[in-house]
């Protein structure tokens, strides 16, 4: 039997709208998370009135029409947004899951790894299954706690007695029939907030399902239980003992987490890309000195960092290879890039002077959460650079770096990744500076350089239009290869992703001084390459080689796509189409760079028919190793 494992969007309500209208706005809102099924569970007082669908959001909401939404009369319920792992996403595995007499909604995000036992003791006392999910195991287990022993009639007693005996990761949320003005959740890992409003009262795996309505909010933590009624919500841990859970206002408004005119998020997520680098920039360079925000790790440790290794997946991954340009030159210090997938797999060389930066944009890859535990009980210190404020992988680091780029709903990530290339040479910066291998003036001279490229991002936004009818010329393409060196190698890494994950083609990144050594292969006729060129006054060995890994390239067929510095006048006659970006920073080239290969992209895959916020098989948050 196939267990099935969810990285989900889940929302609570009790309050005084109509709950099917909250839940299903926020499951909107939620559903950059998953979108394998959707379902829904309301109290009318009498009843929990259920519906679930595989498929988007809109397949159950085409489904609650059908069924007539009259049916869902309530002010308390919830529901749930899919991503499945393994195991079919079809009707009946979708969440809510229900005990045998259906008085009881559990939705769930995580996996409980003892769930055959759990299932098995249940089968033994004659429980019937109906779907093949550990999630049922828990609707089970909370209904036969609320009708016996000590936990009897008393909802959250019930859920805390079955959290216990949960292993694995899992926020669950919980509605009985009999008591439709509660909803109980449990959080073990995956992600849970609590909205307060007036007179009622939310929660959810994100703000963004409850931003409209509110946003004062409270982070549960770890182990933690909570119950929400229209007039309050209290936390326990999984013992009923009174816990402290953290309140906070959330910054950012509801425009920010809708698209505001554009057609898709990730098209108005890349506009804002200037805002995103400058709120990172913003408030960390004061008196001289460039400032991290929680610093845990104290100026002494900074100084007596003798290895530095980023771990990081998919673009943030790429992020990290920038850094390693910047940290090696910067710091004088070796830094390894690893994906966090392998990291702890192998044996890596860790002790308290090693300095492991982990980025992450939702602060919840499980991957990098693996790889920070891993290097936490090896002594190395961890930093957090992370765009989720509260999130598992913050708070299990030593110390904590915002990227301040605003919530990411386009699951191909844009905004964020800048901002982590920002945020990651912030950290460079800070250690140059503790480990004085960066005078104070220079130190500020690079801040400056930083500070300076919103504003060059905004002229790339302003010009991107030639690149836009690029993609809707070459939409048609078998495959593209992107090449780079140096800095510019990242970025073709980074091109090529965005490529595969958006237009469904194949596309490859390659430093370009490893054609030579094979892919030059796969070149053909009329195979589109685009190349980063980098610049012919800062980089001028490198740019003449790269001239050289064109002419290759065009000589065997390829339709070449230039980026290059306004003003490079030798890379014309290589450039079958040239893009130009404004000349900056070494070292700060892919902040510029990258964004025309996002629009690419994001037109062919517009071109192609695909929907460029959800691509098939994604899922924004990924918290399955
Ligand atoms: C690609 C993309 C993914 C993420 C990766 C890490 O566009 O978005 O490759 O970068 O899954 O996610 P975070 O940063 O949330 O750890």
């Amino acid at each position: 039997m196939a267990t099935l494992v969810r990285v989900c969007g889940i929302v609570g309500y009790v309050g005084h709208r109509p709950a099917l209208d909250v839940v299903v706005n926020g499951l909107k809102r939620l559903e950059y998370r998953g979108y394998d099924s959707a379902g829904v569970a309301i109290g009318t007082g009498e009843h929990l009135a259920m519906e679930r669908k595989a498929g988007r959001l809109a397949n159950l909401e085409a489904q609650l029409d059908a069924v007539g939404r009259a049916r869902f009369a309530g002010t308390s319920g919830m529901g749930h947004t899919r991503w499945a792992t393994h195991g079919a996403p079809v009707d009946r595995n979708s969440h809510p899951h229900s005990d045998t007499a259906g008085v009881i909604a559990v939705v769930h995000n995580g996996i409980i790894e003892n769930f055959a036992e759990l299932r098995a003791e249940l089968e033994s006392r004659g429980v019937e299954m109906a779907s093949d999910t550990d999630t049922e195991t828990t609707a089970h287990l909370i209904a036969l706690a609320y009708t016996e022993g000590e936990t009897k009639a008393d909802l959250a007693a019930s859920v805390r007695a079955v959290a216990r005996r949960l292993e694995g990761a899992f926020t669950l949320v919980i509605t009985h029939a009999e008591v439709p003005d509660l909803v109980v959740a449990a959080r073990r890992s995956s992600p849970l907030v609590v909205g307060v409003g007036a007179g009622e009262h939310f929660v959810a795996s994100d703000v963004a399902a409850f931003i409209e309505h509110t946003r004062e909010a409270v982070e549960l933590g770890q182990d933690q239980v909570v119950t929400i009624t229209r007039d309050g919500y209290a936390v326990t841990d999984f013992h009923g003992e009174p816990a402290s859970a953290k309140p906070f206002t959330v910054s950012w408004d509801l425009a920010c987490a809708e698209k505001g005119g554009h057609e898709y998020f990730m098209l108005k997520e890349i506009e804002e890309q200037p805002e995103a680098l400058a709120n990172t920039m913003r408030g960390h360079f004061g008196n001289g000195r460039v400032l991290l925000d929680e610093q845990r790790i104290s100026e002494q440790d900074l100084r007596d960092v003798d290895k530095v290794y980023v771990v990081a997946c998919g673009s943030a991954y790429h992020s990290g290879l920038v850094a390693k340009y910047a940290i090696e030159h910067w710091c004088r210090l070796p830094v390894e890039v690893e994906l966090a997938s392998e990291f702890r797999y192998r044996d890596p060389v860790l002790d308290r002077d090693t300095l492991v930066v982990a980025v992450s944009q939702s602060g919840e890859t499980a991957d990098t959460l693996e790889a920070i535990r891993h290097a936490r009980s090896q002594k190395a210190r961890v930093l957090a650079v992370c765009n989720t404020n509260g999130a598992q992988i913050p708070r299990e680091s030593d110390a904590v770096l915002y990227t301040h780029a605003g919530p990411e709903i386009g699951v191909a990530s844009t905004k964020a990744f800048l901002a982590q290339i920002a945020a990651n040479f912030l950290v460079g910066l800070a250690l140059a500076q503790a480990r004085g291998t960066k005078y104070p003036d220079e130190v500020a001279r690079e801040f400056a350089e930083l500070e300076a490229i919103p504003d060059a991002v905004r002229r790339v936004l302003s010009t991107v239009e030639e690149m836009r009818a690029l993609g809707r010329r070459l939409a048609d393409s078998k495959a593209v290869l992107f090449l780079g060196r140096h800095v510019g190698f990242p970025v073709a890494l980074e091109g090529a992703l965005k490529l595969k994950e958006l237009a469904y083609m194949h596309a490859e990144g390659f430093a370009a001084g490893e054609l030579k050594h094979g892919p030059i292969a796969l070149i053909e006729d009329g195979l589109p390459v685009v190349v980063v060129m980098p610049s012919p006054k800062g980089r001028a060995t490198l740019h003449g080689k790269l001239l050289s890994n064109i002419s290759e390239v065009q000589a065997r067929g390829a339709r070449t796509i230039v980026v290059a510095e306004e003003g490079d006048e030798r890379v014309r006659p290589f450039a079958d189409h040239l893009i130009e970006i404004p000349a900056v920073a070494t070292l700060l080239q892919p902040l510029v760079a990258t964004v025309p290969l996002q629009v690419f992209s994001a037109e062919i895959a517009r071109t192609r028919g695909y929907d460029v916020d959800k691509p098939r098989n994604l899922a924004k948050s990924v918290t399955v190793e």
